[in-house]
């Protein structure tokens, strides 16, 4: 044994992620998710599934969750993501990742469970009546991410502890079976104005699938009158902008809107600022309408194109799912044979 840092993960860069078919897709998971994604497939080889495992965590009724796959596809390739470019395919289709979860949930520790946030979250007061899936739901994520050797991972700010869990089970791994440098140590990619979009009801609150008001969020496959009426709706303060940020710290539904605004028209919260200051949201609001129509209305469309043909979905998938097998077969088999177990 030294003393010295094990020597740094030497492959080649790989971006991985994935968005869970439960439920319809928000602006949230549009800008802190899908956008992110798509800009990358041309930077780095990328990989992004269909999270149908983590979503049965919680109840699924089956006969919507294959449909429910297809729809996440179809806002995929609706927010650009391009088959040729990433490989997309639905989690369930490569075994390989049900297989590595075990493996984990015998490397991760109770201790390092206990301490995440999602679950006791979902959870509430009733934990014992929860599945223990939606417990282990963060080393299946481990699994998902590291049997692409992954060293990159688009998310919003809610996943950051899931990819924090991730680098301490890839380094007790890469330590308890003396591999240093297998597993890489994968970064979140969180930064961005799209990283945590906060409810239009409530700014303290995420904006979320769950949230039982459909007025808090705005949907990809809402109509242009339904995004208006949205926007019009959302809370706000009596107070006009202000000129700096620093006066929006006070402000979380203002600060939201201005979020929405800037990472919707790719500009950041102080260049927006520089423009509406001194405007109430009478005047703002009708604006930062336009802009969400003008810029969401396209996606909802070609998101219900695809949907119109799921044999050209299924395909994709199928297609992502092959390429899928044959990047995480060498991995699998690499770690049984750290494992010891018997005929790898
Ligand atoms: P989920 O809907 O929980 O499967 O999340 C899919 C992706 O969207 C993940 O990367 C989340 O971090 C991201 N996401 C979900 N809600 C928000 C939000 N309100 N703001 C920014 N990103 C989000
Ligand atoms: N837990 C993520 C979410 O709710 C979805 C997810 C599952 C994921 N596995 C992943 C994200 C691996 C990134 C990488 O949003």
């Amino acid at each position: 044994m030294t003393d010295q840092a094990p020597a740094p993960y030497a492959g080649p860069e790989r971006v991985l992620s994935g968005v869970q078919p439960s439920g319809a897709l928000h602006l949230g998971n549009y800008l802190g998710a899908l956008v992110k994604f798509t800009r990358l497939q041309h930077e780095i080889d990328t990989f992004i599934f269909v999270a149908d495992m983590h979503a049965i965590t919680v109840w699924q009724d089956p006969a919507q969750l294959a449909s429910q796959v297809r729809e996440i596809t179809a806002a995929y390739l609706a927010a650009g993501l391009n088959p040729k470019v990433a490989t997309i395919f639905p989690q369930s289709a490569v075994a390989a990742h049900a297989e590595l979860a075990w493996i984990f949930n015998c490397v991760a520790r109770l201790g390092w469970l206990d301490r995440m946030t999602q679950f006791k979250d979902k959870a509430g007061k009733h934990k014992e009546r929860e599945s223990v899936g939606l417990y282990t739901y963060p080393v299946l994520q481990a699994a998902d991410i590291l049997l692409y050797k992954a060293t990159h991972v688009p998310v919003g700010e809610d996943q950051k502890q899931h990819v924090e869990l991730t680098r301490d089970i890839a380094g007790k791994f890469n330590h308890d079976f003396d591999a240093p440098a297998f597993f890489p140590l994968p970064e979140p990619m969180i930064e961005g104005p799209g990283a945590r979009i906060m409810s239009l009801r409530d700014g303290s609150a995420k904006m979320s699938k769950s949230d039982p008001s459909d007025y808090s969020r705005i949907n990809l496959m809402d109509d242009a009158d339904a995004i208006a009426q949205k926007i019009r709706k959302a809370r706000t303060d009596p107070e006009p902008l202000p000129e700096t940020l620093d006066e929006l710290k006070d402000r979380p539904e203002a600060m939201n809107l201005v979020g929405i605004y800037a990472a919707l028209d790719g500009r950041s919260n102080a260049e927006v600022l520089a423009e509406f200051a001194g405007q109430g949201f009478g005047a703002f609001k009708p604006k930062l309408a336009d802009l969400a129509v003008a810029k969401l209305g396209p996606v909802g469309e070609a998101m219900r194109d695809y949907m119109s043909d799921p044999g050209e979905i299924d395909s994709i998938l199928a297609a992502g799912a092959e390429r899928a097998r044959s990047a995480a077969a060498p991995t699998l088999a690499q770690v049984k044979k750290l494992v010891g177990f018997w005929g790898a």
